[in-house]
């Protein structure tokens, strides 16, 4: 057979493979934790560390692009029912000019979006690191857009109150009022600081929450109490998960252990916690959301979403090869 003739088959086959595995998933309509997953292009979704926002009818998960180590910038996916995701683009773009704090070369994690009632504006904060400086500089950063999708504008970044910041997610509490929940003092410490109303930045209420080790913060609220899951600090590596309760943000926090049962539940299924998705229309339906990190190529890390179970006033995530929606319909919570 002629070379090219070899080369055509091999990538018609490829190409077959794909839209057939992309076929499959849009057919099942469930969640196969860890295993490969596509964006309605058939294009691996590239979106780790990330949030999801429901806003305009729509789910949106915003999530760390990443190429093999670079890391570059958020994207934004949309989804109606979970599933499928349409690729939306990059929401936050590193900028070209090397005298941005968010030039290429500098690290974009964790990113989470919440949309800001009373200025309409949506509001993108997430961890920074500056270019060459590993992660000495610790802080936050802050962008903007009218749209959902983007393209956000860089405006700020800061150490929350001088603390410094590294792994952290957003809350938006009943009222409105939002919260920033971080590691801090070289991770030593959990601490959460209250935003100002427009969530451009942090207010002086500002308060340790727990002086233990921990980082990959996933807040929140079931029945008027706050849950906190998070990880320990082993780099990339996987670790075991805990999970923190509370009746107020601010404290005090209890300890209330491991949630994760099943199969690898002590190193977290192999994954980190990133977010804790409310589902919508569905009163106490949540999905935990986590990554399982490939840091030899982290745009391959995959994705871990688990149903929250809620058993005799403990958390219980468990490991399942696959499920769907469905499960909440079925389960008593
Ligand atoms: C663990 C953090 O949770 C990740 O977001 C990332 O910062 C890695 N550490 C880097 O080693």
């Amino acid at each position: 057979m002629r070379k090219h003739t070899l080369c055509f088959l091999m990538m018609l086959g490829a190409m077959v493979t794909l839209t057939s595995a992309y076929a499959q998933q849009k057919m099942e309509k469930s969640f196969k934790p860890s295993e490969l997953w596509h964006d309605t292009d058939g294009q691996l979704i590239n979106a780790h560390g990330g949030g999801i926002l429901y806003a305009n009818k729509k789910y949106y998960w915003f999530g760390e692009k990443r190429g093999k180590q670079v890391s570059q910038g958020v994207t934004v996916y949309s989804s109606k029912d979970l599933y499928a995701w349409k690729y939306e683009g990059v929401a936050l773009s590193p900028d070209k000019n090397s005298e941005s704090e968010i030039t290429e070369g500098c690290l974009i994690e964790r990113p989470k979006v919440i949309y800001n009632k009373k200025t309409s504006k949506y509001v993108m904060w997430f961890h920074l690191e500056l270019k060459g400086k590993g992660y000495a500089a610790a802080k936050v950063g802050v962008a903007v857009s009218d749209k959902v999708t983007g393209p956000y504008k860089f405006v700020d970044s800061f150490r929350p109150n001088g603390n410094m910041s590294r792994d952290m997610n957003l809350f938006v509490d009943d009222d409105g009022s939002a919260y920033h929940i971080y590691s801090s003092d070289e991770n030593m410490n959990m601490r959460i600081s209250k935003l100002t109303n427009d969530y451009l930045k942090a207010t002086k209420e500002d308060k340790l929450l727990f002086r233990r080790q921990r980082e990959a913060p996933a807040i929140f609220k079931y029945q008027k109490r706050y849950y906190l899951v998070s990880s320990g600090c082993t780099g990339w590596a996987p670790n075991e998960a805990s999970v923190h309760m509370a009746d107020n943000l601010f404290g005090p926090w209890k300890l209330m252990g491991d949630p994760m049962k099943g199969p690898n539940a002590k190193s977290t299924f192999g994954g980190q916690s990133t977010y804790v998705l409310p589902l919508v229309g569905k009163k106490d339906a949540f999905i935990f959301i986590a990554d399982k990190w490939n840091p030899k190529d982290l745009m391959d890390s995959r994705y871990i979403w688990l149903p929250v179970q809620f058993i005799e006033g403990q958390v219980k995530i468990e490991w399942m090869d696959q499920w769907n929606l469905d499960w909440f319909k079925k389960t008593i919570l």
